[in-house]
């Protein structure tokens, strides 16, 4: 497409985009299905239409197989004793959403519970937000996880419907009730990349007695209230969390897209987009984005040469995807891929990335 160059006469230059965006509709990998979540219906069922059109025994076999593998023993113990308790302590609507799919999967609500905080520990990600040259705002990511194989399968769309309307999207794995990737319609998109910083699990739970939100939740709540793309930048900034994290959010006016770096009591860092100074794109990893980034696990030199290369001019959801298919921003371990755009909400669009 590049060939094509600033000379083509507009009929040709039309021909070859309408050529290229057939190849690439062609090449494009599957997306997931797509499910409505009513929040009309109460939290202990709403999930439960969804749950049908999955095969119970492989979800069985894949939350053992994360249990098992991610989760250290003693924790499993010490989980197993207090989860009751702790139950009264987690925000809702997620408790009861947990409880209800439980009940189904016929697993203790601790099982379910730490398989809902586990995935909360391992994401590898790339997130970008950019601005084009004509002021419009876009938002992509890859999610990378070590367990993809399963998580692969597991992989959904979901629209959450409120008085029968879509309130938000967001793309999660079915069991899962938080989001790591979601829009609210002509308001702004969110995403999440880990951020580690050791001792994960004595963290975590320490937190969760304390109050502090999950991750994935704070993502799927400010969604679900926040007005607009300054309201959720400050709550994703404020809210106490139960681990470090970036959350990474695109609006749907000019310099609305900023990177947070969040410690667990507050904001780190904030990061916005600063198009008038060059700065048309923000690209975060899983590094503190003022630090190098390690050699063996540089992902965001790559992205923004990509980003460099696609040019201001020519960002769209398409090119973003683009910059999202490019070794190693996406890799052997990335899950899926999610390309956004607030104000235009339909362009919300998940691919899901080696599958079979
Ligand atoms: C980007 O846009 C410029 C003109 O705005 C065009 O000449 C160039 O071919 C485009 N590049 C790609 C990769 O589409
Ligand atoms: C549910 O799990 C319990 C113990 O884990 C087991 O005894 C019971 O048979 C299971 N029920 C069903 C319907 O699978
Ligand atoms: C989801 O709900 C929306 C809004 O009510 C509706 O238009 C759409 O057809 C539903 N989609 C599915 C997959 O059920
Ligand atoms: C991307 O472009 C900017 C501005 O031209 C330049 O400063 C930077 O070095 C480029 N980065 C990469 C990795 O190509
Ligand atoms: C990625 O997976 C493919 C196919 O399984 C394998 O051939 C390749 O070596 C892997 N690449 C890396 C960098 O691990």
């Amino acid at each position: 497409m590049r060939a094509a160059g600033s000379g083509a006469r507009p009929g040709l230059a039309l021909l070859l985009l309408l050529a290229g965006a057939g190849a690439l509709a062609a090449a494009l990998p599957p997306a997931p299905p797509l499910f409505n979540v009513s929040l009309d219906v109460a939290p202990e069922l709403r999930w439960l239409p969804v749950l049908r059109h999955f095969d119970l025994d492989f979800l069985r076999t894949t939350m053992a197989h994360i249990l098992g593998n991610k989760v250290p023993k003693w924790v499993h113990a010490l989980i197993g004793k207090v989860v009751e308790e702790l139950a009264r302590f987690l925000p809702q609507p997620f408790t009861d959403e947990i409880r209800g799919m439980c009940e189904v999967l016929n697993y203790s609500l601790a099982d379910c519970l730490l398989l809902n905080l586990v995935y909360e520990s391992t994401a590898f990600c790339t997130s970008i937000v950019a601005q084009d040259s004509r002021g419009h705002i876009y938002h992509g990511r890859n999610l990378d996880y070590p367990f993809g194989n399963f998580l692969r399968k597991l992989t959904v769309d979901v629209q959450f419907l409120k008085n029968g309307q879509v309130a938000f999207t967001g793309t999660t794995f079915i069991g899962y009730v938080g989001l790591w990737t979601g829009q609210s319609p002509y308001k702004f998109t969110v995403s999440g990349d880990e951020r580690d910083k050791g001792w994960w699990w004595e963290n975590m739970i320490a937190a969760l007695f304390q109050r502090h939100y999950p991750i994935s939740w704070l993502i799927r709540t400010t969604l679900s209230e926040s007005e607009n793309f300054e309201a959720a930048v400050y709550k994703l900034a404020k809210t106490p969390l139960i681990a470090d994290v970036y959350y990474i959010v695109g609006g749907t006016s000019p310099r609305e897209g900023v990177v947070i770096t969040r410690n667990r009591n507050g904001p780190a860092d904030i990061w916005p987009l600063d198009p008038l100074n060059g700065a048309w794109f923000r690209v975060e990893t899983n590094y503190d984005h003022w630090k190098p980034v390690p050699k063996k696990d540089d992902r965001r030199t790559p992205a923004i040469k990509a980003l460099n290369a696609t040019g201001q001019a020519n960002l769209s959801v398409e090119t973003l995807f683009q910059v999202l298919s490019v070794f190693p921003v996406c890799n052997n371990y990335t899950v899926y891929t999610t390309v956004m755009s607030a104000a235009n909400p339909e362009k919300y669009m998940t691919r899901i990335r080696n599958l079979g």
